[in-house]
């Protein structure tokens, strides 16, 4: 047990290291969590308990966390809790003290894709991602890698997060209940799910510590480096499918392809016009911030920033598609 709490413990100060702001943790992890801890013996540790309420150990579930795919966030203040101040904890003599953690993430390697048709291109770079040893070392046993799916004539482009538990076991990107309702959304705009494009910013499911034999609970964001690592082949795909628009799903899409740091709130760039790599982006919420907040107002502000994408690619809008989710109830 002891080991788990350590494991979670180092895994949260490489996060924390690699400049990881907020981890999302199911309710059900919470909980694990939770038990361990109480079961845990009482001892001088840097980890401080997991106790308390969901308020009092800074867990936030509400609000637009655009991933989302977690119903629960562990905000800062957890971070802070569990994260060991600077100066070693002076209880365990014997000890060595910890060392500095070095996020090591190997960079991107250079690839290229062999010229020939949009099809001949996509079965390459797929199976240039699926042979990937740094994207293959990140895949438990037993799930998959995931690169995107859909029409290579697209003009809709549509980028979410990363795989979830779902897409990790199918190999395919958006097939979970964010999935289902990422398809409902493409319908009303009056297009097939097969006639545009999905894919992901990252490739495989960011980890989570768990314990050996059990599925990961919950879902966290990309470290900037695990991000890094997996654009290239998220340009590649572009580049094949050469979309008129994309479609950014969610925070951690919309800063991997605005580039991190370029804003702080999702409000700043969703339903405005960005670029990358030469195409258009639209920012928008992402299907799963539905899933926990499926007020019309929400819905209405994801398909005013749809509506925006149909005007540019000439898709036409009727009237009774311009007034979804109009009515406040
Ligand atoms: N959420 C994402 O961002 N991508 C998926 O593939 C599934 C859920």
């Amino acid at each position: 047990m002891d080991a788990i709490l350590e494991a979670l413990s180092s895994e949260l100060r490489r996060l924390k290291a690699a400049g990881v702001k907020t981890v999302a943790v199911s309710p059900e992890s919470l909980a694990a969590l939770r038990r361990l801890a109480e079961a845990a013996p009482r001892r001088d540790s840097h980890v401080a308990p997991v106790a308390g309420t969901a308020r009092s150990i800074g867990v936030d579930s509400a609000g637009p966390v655009d991933r989302g795919r977690a119903s629960a966030v562990v905000t800062p203040p957890l971070a802070q809790a569990v994260v060991p101040a600077p100066t070693p904890a002076p209880t365990r003599r014997s000890e060595p003290a910890e060392p500095p953690v070095a996020p090591k993430f190997p960079s991107p390697q250079p690839f290229s894709i062999p010229a020939g048709t949009k099809a001949e291109r996509m079965t390459a770079l797929r199976e240039r991602i699926l042979a990937d040893p740094v994207c293959r070392q990140q895949v438990r046993p037993g799930k998959k890698l995931v690169v995107g799916t859909g029409s290579l004539e697209a003009k809709l482009f549509f980028c979410g997060e990363a795989p979830g538990a779902e897409e990790e076991t199918q190999g395919e990107p958006f097939v979970g209940p964010a999935g289902q309702l990422l398809t409902r959304m493409i319908q009303a705009m009056g297009v097939r799910r097969e006639d545009v494009y999905i894919g992901n910013i990252m490739n495989w499911r960011p980890d989570l510590p768990t314990a050996e034999g059990q599925e990961q609970m919950g879902n966290r964001p990309p470290t900037p480096e695990e991000l890094q690592y997996c654009l290239p082949f998220l340009r590649a795909q572009l580049e094949i499918v050469a979309p008129d628009v994309i479609v950014a799903l969610g925070s951690t899409a919309a800063q991997g392809l605005l580039g991190a740091g370029s804003f702080k709130a999702l409000g700043e760039v969703r339903g405005r016009w960005s670029e990358f790599a030469g195409k258009p982006v639209m920012v928008t919420y992402h299907p799963s911030y539905i899933l926990r907040n499926g007020s019309n107002r929400s819905k209405r502000a994801i398909w005013e920033d749809l509506l925006l994408v149909m005007e540019r690619v000439g898709l036409a809008i009727s009237e009774k598609q311009r007034g979804f989710f109009l009515d406040r109830t």
